[in-house]
């Protein structure tokens, strides 16, 4: 191994800046100052460089996946990773480690990796650099057996509750160290626009302020002191720049957007994330107006790197350099598109991923004089800087630490999963209060593809790219490579269910909404005194996920509503999909809607809390819920004028609690008079809002706080969210909830120059519940 001197800083412009949008909570034991975060190159590390060959620094910028060095078997390939590292020195691998569909435990993943770095430690080179293992844990670290594994991201953000982002991060990068793997492939950071797109429930939902508080506190959990903590992993702020908006609403197509969306509602979280120190980034597959980003200058350059100041490791998505030339269609050859990437970028590693054309074409650059050695050097002096942070270069820093396998998928894991699902369902519809379910019902009977079975509370990105699913043609994944790891709607209703009540399972139909045994359902159902019909989506993962009618399949609809006509028992039905699928006449079909989103293998026993009344449902709609196939693109943030009918808004989530907003005061007084001015550059103002719980159930409710600015140059949102807080109230109490505002709430993108920060003066709102504030801008 090579020893590193102790590391000198030959800059220390560390930007603590931009703190519009900065959540300054602590979690866990950390002061938001104390977290690492990508700086300067050390030292050593430049040292390093200047001896390093150009074959050697070239290898350093090189991914290739799993796959070129595991046989049929799963089993790892010795002559092959020898090949790469001799002849390529390939300096990063990715994705699972898998054996016949079923993926290797921590353990397993460790010896494996550890193969891996000794045949490339062992190679003849300058000095001896190990791999960068990177997995896309999205949510727990789901290609790992026998862990925990979480909500989505889009659960997450129904709960508006940084803390879980925080602790299922903490506990996934733990979990991903354990198998000897340093690196996360998250947060999801896009803007789902369009809610047609398959990786809708990847991200943190369509609010920028959301996603930026909810990405900056799941990066305090992946990384923590990443530099000298090795239970942490580098995480990746990914997709850079504008994926959630495809024109067609299909997985990676061209997004036609201006650059004042762009800045106004697609940066800010990823602003958020680098600034809460995120590690690495990763490019997007998309072509933004007709310029793909990982050839862009604009987007990589001079938007990333000199305005948002990231100073961290850039990775291309799969395959996306070679894209250029075969998709993109910008590069008539794959010498040309990897000359764009890398001389016109700041991309400093390709996930090639699946050959070495990459390695072969940038040698031939270098030889031509079309790609410069300093070029390289900036690339490598980050990949080596993050290699360093992340402990691989110390003596042994590249083993796997196996006192943490001993803690994978430990009760307390369990109980943050199970909390995050408890606090992310979404009570849409409860007519009658159909929900909790009374008392007087003893016989309730399940029905539905979604209520019995682990896939479909998970999605994709669930052991393995394409999930948990044997209804899809890729679906090599069922149940039983969950090893027990959850529980399903019906054993979560039957476990949960008090004394004296009994639930029983019947399929009725498929994912399609094919009659199974509905006419034996519907038969049964006199019987029973509630019914709760579990439907949603197929299991999905990116472009497989593309369709092309955002309604839930007719098929289920057709039998929901048959199934409403021939009972009078209360229907509950329990949504579990990835993005808000249009339901059609299910919404007048069902007493109550329970929308579960993706809430992991655990989530089933969330749910029957949830319609048992022992949990009170607190999440909230992160997303616009569409009434219409045709309305795929609303977003509550949208300009007034839009036709506005969304079939529930944004933040939309009851309660079992009956909250009120009372007394809202600023500054201690009620209703201010006269109109108080908000100065550009003064300290924030304090907003205090009194909230009770007028109820005898205990709750937790989420205080959203919205801007408005009825007027000003550019035509402005409806309203934009800039801060929320989720507090438990006990029945029949009161809390205080404290916002702060100030003039830099109303920043936009100005008319003049684009890339300019304006306020505009003149009257504004605050929206607290149903009051308003009014104040007046003064620059
Ligand atoms: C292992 O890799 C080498 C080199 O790529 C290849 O020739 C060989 O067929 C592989 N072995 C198996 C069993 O796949
Ligand atoms: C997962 O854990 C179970 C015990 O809970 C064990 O039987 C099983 O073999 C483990 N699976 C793997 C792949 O390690
Ligand atoms: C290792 O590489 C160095 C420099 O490239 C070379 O001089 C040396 O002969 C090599 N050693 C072996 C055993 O290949
Ligand atoms: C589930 O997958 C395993 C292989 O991983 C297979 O042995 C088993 O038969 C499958 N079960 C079902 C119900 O398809
Ligand atoms: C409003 O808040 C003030 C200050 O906390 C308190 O004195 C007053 O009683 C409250 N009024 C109501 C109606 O709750």
């Amino acid at each position: 191994m090579i020893s590193i001197t102790k590391s000198i800083l030959i800059l220390s412009l560390v930007s603590y800046v931009t703190a519009i949008l900065n959540d300054h909570h602590t979690y866990g034991t950390l002061e938001y100052n104390e977290y690492d975060r990508p700086e300067p190159i050390d030292l050593d590390i430049l040292d390093m460089i200047d001896k390093m060959t150009v074959e050697e620094k070239i290898g350093q910028m090189t991914q290739i996946n799993q796959d070129l060095v595991l046989n049929a078997d799963g089993r790892l390939n010795r002559t092959a990773v020898e090949y790469y590292a001799k002849n390529y020195y390939v300096g990063s691998y990715l994705n699972q480690l898998a054996r016949n569909g079923d993926n290797y435990d921590s353990a397993d993943y460790a010896k494996i990796i550890e193969e891996i770095q000794e045949i490339t430690l062992s190679v003849n080179s300058t000095f001896k650099i190990p791999i960068i293992y990177g997995l896309d844990h999205i949510h727990g670290a789901h290609y790992v057996a026998n862990t925990t594994i979480f909500p989505h991201g889009i659960n997450i953000a129904a709960s508006f509750n940084p803390e879980l982002a925080y602790e299922s991060a903490s506990i996934t990068a733990r979990d991903t160290r354990a198998a000897g793997v340093q690196w996360t492939f998250a947060p999801v950071l896009d803007i789902p626009v369009s809610k047609q797109w398959p990786r809708v429930y990847e991200n943190y939902g369509e609010d920028p302020h959301l996603s930026s508080i909810l990405g900056a506190a799941a990066i305090r959990g992946y990384q923590g002191k990443y530099k000298s903590d090795r239970t942490k992993v580098a995480a990746c702020m990914k997709h850079f720049i504008a994926y959630g908006a495809p024109w067609s609403g299909q997985d990676r197509d061209s997004t036609v957007v201006s650059d004042r969306t762009v800045n106004d509602y697609f940066v800010p979280g990823f602003q958020a994330a680098i600034d809460a120190g995120v590690a690495t980034a990763m490019e997007s597959y998309i072509d933004v107006n007709g310029e793909p980003v990982v050839s862009s200058n604009k987007y990589l350059q001079k938007l990333l790197r000199e305005k948002m100041k990231f100073e961290g490791m850039l990775v291309t998505d799969w395959k996306e350099i070679e894209n250029l030339h075969t998709t993109h269609r910008v590069a008539a050859t794959h010498k040309e598109a990897v000359r764009m990437a890398i001389a016109d970028t700041s991309i400093d590693m390709s996930m090639v991923p699946q050959d070495v054309i990459f390695f072969d074409s940038m040698m031939e650059l270098v030889k031509d004089g079309r790609i410069t050695m300093d070029r390289i050097d900036e690339s490598v002096a980050r990949l080596l800087q993050l290699k360093k942070d992340v402990g691989l270069l110390e003596t042994d820093g590249w083993k796997a630490n196996r006192d943490l396998q001993k803690l994978t998928g430990n009760a307390d894991d369990v109980e943050v999963a199970l909390n995050a699902a408890r606090e992310s369902l979404t009570l849409l519809k409860n007519e009658n209060n159909a929900l909790p379910l009374s008392k007087d019902v003893k016989k309730i009977l399940v029905i539905g593809p979604t209520g019995n079975n682990f896939g479909h509370l998970s999605g994709g990105w669930t052991i393995d790219w394409q999930g948990p699913t044997d209804d899809h043609w890729h679906g090599k994944v069922n149940d039983s490579q969950f090893y027990e790891k959850g529980i399903s709607v019906i054993k979560g209703m039957q476990s949960s269910a008090p004394d004296g009540v009994q639930v029983e399972y019947m399929n009725g139909f498929d994912i399609n909404g094919v009659n199974d045994n509905m006419d034996e359902v519907i038969e049964l159902s006199k019987d029973f005194d509630a019914v709760v019909v579990c439907i949603g989506e197929h299991v999905y993962s990116e472009l497989p996920g593309n369709i092309h009618d955002i309604r839930l399949p007719q098929g289920q609809v057709d039998q929901v509503a048959k199934l409403s006509k021939s009972t009078d028992i209360p229907l509950i039905t329990v949504l579990l999909e990835g993005r808000p699928r249009v339901m059609d006449t299910i919404q007048e079909d069902s007493d109550a809607i329970l929308l579960a989103y993706l809430p992991g293998p655990w989530g089933g026993k969330a749910i029957a809390e949830v319609l048992f009344g022992q949990v009170n449902p607190s999440g909230k709609l992160p997303y616009t819920y569409p009434k219409y196939s045709g309305d795929v693109n609303l977003n509550y943030w949208r300009p007034v004028s839009d036709v506005w009918d969304p079939l529930y808004e944004f933040g939309h989530g009851l309660s079992y609690s009956k909250f009120e907003y009372n007394n809202i005061t600023y500054l201690g007084q009620e209703n201010q008079e006269p109109m108080q001015s908000l100065v550009v550059g003064e300290p924030e103002k304090e907003i205090v809002v009194q909230v009770t719980n007028n109820s005898p159930v205990d709750g937790k409710e989420t205080v959203l706080m919205y801007v408005k600015q009825p007027f000003r140059r550019v035509t402005p949102p409806a309203k934009l969210l800039k801060g929320f807080k989720k507090v438990f109230i006990p029945a029949g109490e009161t809390k205080e909830v404290v916002f702060t505002v100030n003039a830099e709430l109303f920043q936009y993108t100005g008319v003049d120059d684009i890339a300019s920060d304006t306020i505009d003066n003149g009257p504004v709102k605050v929206l607290i519940g149903e009051q308003e504030f009014d104040f007046n801008i003064v620059n």
